[in-house]
């Protein structure tokens, strides 16, 4: 095989890596620590109404699904804990902000459970 055509070999295997359907699945539930478990229900109340955990799709917003397992957010920005965190402080576009009514203990639970999806 030439060298060119293994390098575009290699590089369609790396974009089928990085594409949703090879990610690997969420935690199961049963195995959430205290803290994960603790965003999971705070996911449900605050941010179920517009994003999907466990599955693709949009719903209000973009899935959270595998959210830290892709290189970057829907909106192309680095999947960072810093970036998440803002947007879900600040609210990003349409996404309300929500900084006023969780605090720190909650948002670090929020992200926790956010990086088992
Ligand atoms: C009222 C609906 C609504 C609620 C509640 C909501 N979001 Fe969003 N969210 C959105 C919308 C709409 C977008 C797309 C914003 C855009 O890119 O303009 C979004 C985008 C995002 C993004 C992607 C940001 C990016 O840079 O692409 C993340 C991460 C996110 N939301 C997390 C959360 C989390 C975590 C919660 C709960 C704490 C939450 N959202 C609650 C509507 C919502």
């Amino acid at each position: 095989m030439s060298k060119l055509s293994s390098l575009i070999l290699l590089a369609a295997a790396s974009i089928a890596v990085a594409g949703c359907k090879t990610l690997p699945p969420p935690m199961p539930l049963s195995q959430l620590d205290p803290q994960q478990a603790h965003g999971h229900d705070l996911f449900q109340s605050r941010c179920a109404a517009c994003h999907y955990d466990r599955k693709d799709g949009s719903l209000h917003g973009p899935s959270m699904l595998g959210v830290f397992k892709k290189p970057s957010l829907p909106s192309g920005a680095a999947a960072t804990d810093e970036r998440v965190t803002a947007t879900i402080m600040h609210g990003r576009g349409l996404m309300p902000a929500l900084g006023n009514t969780l605090d720190q203990q909650d948002a670090d639970g929020i992200l926790a459970y956010l990086h088992t999806l």
